[in-house]
């Protein structure tokens, strides 16, 4: 299958950070199809010697094992070139489509991975060159948009342009393995789905939370914050992907649809769960990894009096019959105490307690996403002889411990290959609708007004730690706590 895949922003920092990388290991995995041909686009004036010999100078601060050799390299290059665009210019579209008119192709797609404000330009441009023909594909990049409106503005824009089928909106978190895994645990195997409601579900907790601070990317982020740029997008996918019915098939718009009945079925915020369910933080300077940090306020790009959140964790509900009255907590936050993403799902005490079960412990399934991979389902045992307080049996909490990256070894595909490849054979089912996005939006924009009109800004939470302790005392008002709080 011949391909033409048009990077756009081409010299920018996804593409060089994740993008190619994860189409080099597509490429040495032999999965990466035949025929292919990858155009960086940017504005720089460059040769395609110069832009390879630009790839591979940056290839070079990729992770050990993931680097090519100047071998590999040499054959992974010819896939590459370069045409300079200036993104706003009829004529520059023209040199880019003289480019694609070189050869025959069975796919052209156009990954924009550039700043947000230019999709709605890019697409009415390709639109007037004529590169948007029924083989062409889009795919857009994360933030698409900053709220509701603008988020449907460029849904309307791309739409007048390209099929729904065509677009392919990308949230990276559902390439991760582990979230392919968390489909396949509930919809392949019949284990888990009677227990999966709320007769048998106390809470469920997802967290996301990264060691690393904004780093260079003070300016976007301060505009973005973490509501934005990891709840209304990676957070709410994690819950639908955890919340939503079997699909009657495994295609994409079964899938999309069930999604969607979730999203719709988020409790609505009230004036009162807005003050008492969410909770936003900042990062104060700290310690991660034995390290000091700066304050966020202090770093490059920020304004020193910022009220952008780094954090949030709030406590939502879903409003049908699977899951009425069952609390769902999120959390994530940057400079936290570890990077991890997992799921909780923690299950119902035993109605009847014959044994002493350790004070506070539950059963749970434990979904982890990163660094690990795998699952971890949490049960009671009778490892020794020893009696309880009142001479009950003391059980002891064991688990069962699955490694994904254990079992699967090197056959795991990392998220932006899996979302290429799927690009390249026009799978949608890792993406997001059009009308999911919109649902996600219009549940976070009564947040995102809460805080503009609420003079007490976010909480301040030493760099290195779990967040405010306003975090832990929302989940401890239902009796709940976070899993490190055990
Ligand atoms: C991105 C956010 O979507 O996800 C970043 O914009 C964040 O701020 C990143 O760091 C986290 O992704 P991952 O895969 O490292 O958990």
């Amino acid at each position: 299958m011949a391909f033409d895949l048009v990077f756009f922003g081409g010299t920018g920092d996804l593409v060089w950070r994740k993008l190619m990388p994860a189409l080099f290991q597509a490429y040495r995995h032999g999965s990466l199809p035949e025929g292919g041909r990858i155009i960086g686009v940017g504005r720089d004036d460059l040769s395609d010697e110069q832009y390879r010999q630009q790839i591979q100078t940056r290839f070079e601060q990729v992770e050990g094992e993931k680097r090519p050799n100047s071998e590999e390299f040499a054959r992974f290059a010819a896939l590459l070139c370069y045409v300079r665009m200036d993104l706003s210019k009829p004529e520059s579209y023209a040199a880019l489509a003289a480019r694609l008119a070189e050869r025959e192709t069975d796919h052209v797609v156009m990954y924009l991975s550039t700043a947000p404000s230019l999709f709605t330009t890019v697409c009415e441009q390709l639109a007037a060159s004529g590169l948007n023909t029924p083989k062409t594909r889009i795919v857009l990049e994360k933030p698409l948009g900053h709220d509701l409106a603008s988020n449907r503005a460029i849904n309307t824009a791309v739409g007048q342009v390209f099929k729904e089928q065509q677009i392919f909106r990308i949230d990276h978190y559902l390439g991760k393995p582990g979230v392919q895994n968390l489909f396949a645990m509930r919809f392949g195997n019949a284990l888990f789905e009677p227990l999966w409601r709320r007769e048998h579900i106390a809470n469920i907790q997802i967290t996301m939370s990264e060691e690393l601070g904004v780093e260079k990317r003070g300016g976007f982020y301060e505009s973005t914050g973490a509501l934005r740029d990891m709840v209304q997008n990676h957070a709410l996918q994690l819950l639908c992907a955890i919340a939503m019915e079997p699909p009657i098939n495994a295609h994409a718009d079964a899938i999309r649809d069930e999604k969607l009945k979730v999203l719709r079925a988020l409790k609505r915020w009230t004036p009162e769960t807005l003050t008492q369910h969410v909770i936003r933080g900042q990062y104060a300077a700290g310690n991660v990894d034995g390290h000091p940090v700066p304050a966020y306020r202090d770093e490059q790009g920020v304004s020193p009096s910022s009220n952008t959140e780094t954090f949030v964790a709030l406590r939502t509900e879903i409003a049908n019959w699977r899951w009425a009255g069952v609390p769902f907590y999120i959390r994530t936050g940057k400079r936290m105490a570890s990077r991890e993403a997992h799921i909780e799902i923690n299950f119902r005490p035993t109605p009847h307690d014959i044994f002493k079960t350790p004070v506070g412990q539950v059963n749970k399934l434990v979904i982890h996403l990163q660094p690990k991979d795998g699952l971890e389902l949490h049960l009671f045992a009778q490892g020794q002889s020893k009696r309880g307080q009142g001479g009950g049996a003391a059980l002891s909490p064991v688990h069962l411990d699955l490694d994904f990256d254990k079992r699967f070894g090197s056959e795991r595909v990392g998220a932006y290959e899996r979302l290429l490849l799927d690009v390249l054979d026009g799978r949608l089912n890792l993406f997001v609708r059009s009308d999911e996005q919109e649902e996600a939006w219009r549940w976070v924009e009564p947040i995102l007004q809460h805080w503009t009109a609420d003079p007490v800004g976010p909480r301040p939470y030493a760099a290195g730690t779990w967040g405010p302790s306003a975090s832990s005392a929302m989940i401890a008002r239902d009796g709940f706590c976070w899993s490190e709080e055990l």
